[in-house]
């Protein structure tokens, strides 16, 4: 979502005549897309603005848009006094105006809805991969994340909308299509003819799109995963076999706690009905350990789920307590050191998987999809339908397209490959 608005605000400023630089020193304005889903991502938001009003020009305009100025607000201007603007994820569409008006301090946090979507002009070149937001906000209210409060209820954009974003995606460049939302399955819109459309629905007339050649989404919750979309695993070639399905904890008292209620056979359930619609398909996960009053076993719970399911490419989180959260007001915080032990060896378990699954590849020829070049310019870097990083030996075309790779060699972080045609 923070690649989506990172790319709409660099377009309304270019569409305004401005550059981009990599430069601090360079740069007229300087913008901090922000993330506040733990505290290490909102720290390192103030220890880079205070770098940047070091480095920047005396008059360059900065300031910080996202969920760290949702979360802060006014007192963001009063930790760094030389900020200009602060604005939410629904209000960075306002950016403009303090190019108009460069005196002002521009405060918007607001919750505006889909306001944005409407305000926002279409990007000229779509990039290959097209993130497309459906839905924004969140109802879930899982007890530790402040996503609800920073981007607020859940609304899903008309369905019309979409389709249009995601026919002008295709007709300037775009290869594949990435459905967003933070909870994307949930996505629900009905017409003003009562009609009602679901992700199923997106995703089938999406893949009418002969341009569009791979599609998926991000990010799923557990219970939303209706027979509907199941069954466009089995039907629909373009959707990719890979699905993040977050379950956060192994442990069914954690995840009441965690206000998650769903039973871990339904989970599983869920997975198995995934792998019969589609046998080639990869999950993954994101984790927290640590959440308030886990205990070693409850651990050992997410330990045994992670080697039931076998993710690939998880994330792994210490909980982190969160401002406007009920989680960070539990008792039983568990101390830095046993979230640090736990941490240390779920990652260890799950990068064993990771490296499992990439060498498993070895042998396999996949479509996979041109993302660029290496550091050292000498190597093409491609995804595959797994979201995994292939390097492959042969310079090639550098301009998206889809290749057929062979995969050579792995290991736990990339897969090397031989491109076939
Ligand atoms: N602490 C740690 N991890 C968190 N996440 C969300 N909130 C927190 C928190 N307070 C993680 C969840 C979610 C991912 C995007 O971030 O695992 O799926
Ligand atoms: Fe946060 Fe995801 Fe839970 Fe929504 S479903 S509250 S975004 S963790």
């Amino acid at each position: 979502m923070n690649v989506y608005d990172g790319q709409r605000i660099a377009g309304m400023l270019t569409s305004r005549g401005m550059k981009q630089t990599d430069k601090v020193s360079e740069a007229d304005i300087i913008i901090l897309n922000t993330c506040a889903v733990r505290a290490k991502a909102t720290d390192k938001v103030f220890s880079a603005l205070g770098r940047i009003r070091n480095e920047k020009k005396p008059d360059a305009l900065f300031g910080i848009v996202g969920c760290v100025a949702r979360e802060s607000g006014a007192d963001a201007f009063r930790r760094i006094p030389e900020l200009n603007f602060v604005l939410g994820p629904q209000s960075y569409h306002k950016l403009p105006e303090i190019l108009e008006n460069p005196d002002i301090k521009l405060l918007n946090i607001d919750l505006g809805g889909l306001e944005k979507f409407d305000e926002l002009p279409q990007l000229e070149k779509s990039p290959a991969v097209a993130y497309i937001p459906i839905q924004e906000g969140c109802n879930h209210c899982c007890t530790y994340c402040i996503v609800p409060y920073t981007r607020g209820r859940e609304l899903s954009r008309p369905f019309n909308d979409i389709i249009k974003d995601t026919i002008h995606a295709a007709n300037t460049g775009a290869i594949e299509i990435c459905f967003l939302g933070q909870n994307v399955n949930g996505y629900k819109y009905t017409d003003q003819e009562g009609k009602t459309y679901r992700l199923s629905d997106l995703i089938r007339e999406a893949a009418k799109l002969n341009a569009i050649q791979r599609i998926r989404f991000t990010s799923s919750y557990p219970t939303e995963m209706t027979n509907d979309l199941i069954d466009m695993f089995r039907t629909e070639t373009k959707l990719l076999p890979f699905l993040n399905l977050p379950i956060q904890s192994g442990s069914q008292n954690v995840l009441t706690r965690m206000n998650r209620p769903y039973s871990l056979d339904l989970y599983i359930d869920i997975v198995n009905k995934l792998k019969s619609a589609r046998p080639d398909i990869q999950i993954s996960s994101d984790f927290i350990v640590g959440f308030p009053g886990e205990t070693d076993s409850d651990f050992e719970q997410t330990m045994e789920i992670a080697k039931r399911v076998k993710y690939i490419n998880s994330y792994s989180f210490k909980y982190s307590p969160r401002p406007h959260t009920a989680a960070a007001l539990m008792p039983d915080q568990i101390p830095e050191s046993i979230k640090s032990a736990r941490l240390a060896k779920l990652d260890a378990y799950l990068n064993d998987l990771q490296r499992e699954f990439n060498t498993s590849c070895i042998g396999k020829i996949m479509p996979c999809l041109y993302e660029g070049v290496d550091k050292t310019g000498r190597h093409l870097v491609y995804r595959t339908p797994y979201m995994q990083q292939c390097i492959t030996d042969t310079v090639g075309e550098a301009i998206p397209h889809l290749a057929q790779i062979e995969i050579t060699d792995a290991n736990k972080a990339s897969l090397r490959g031989k491109i076939i045609k």
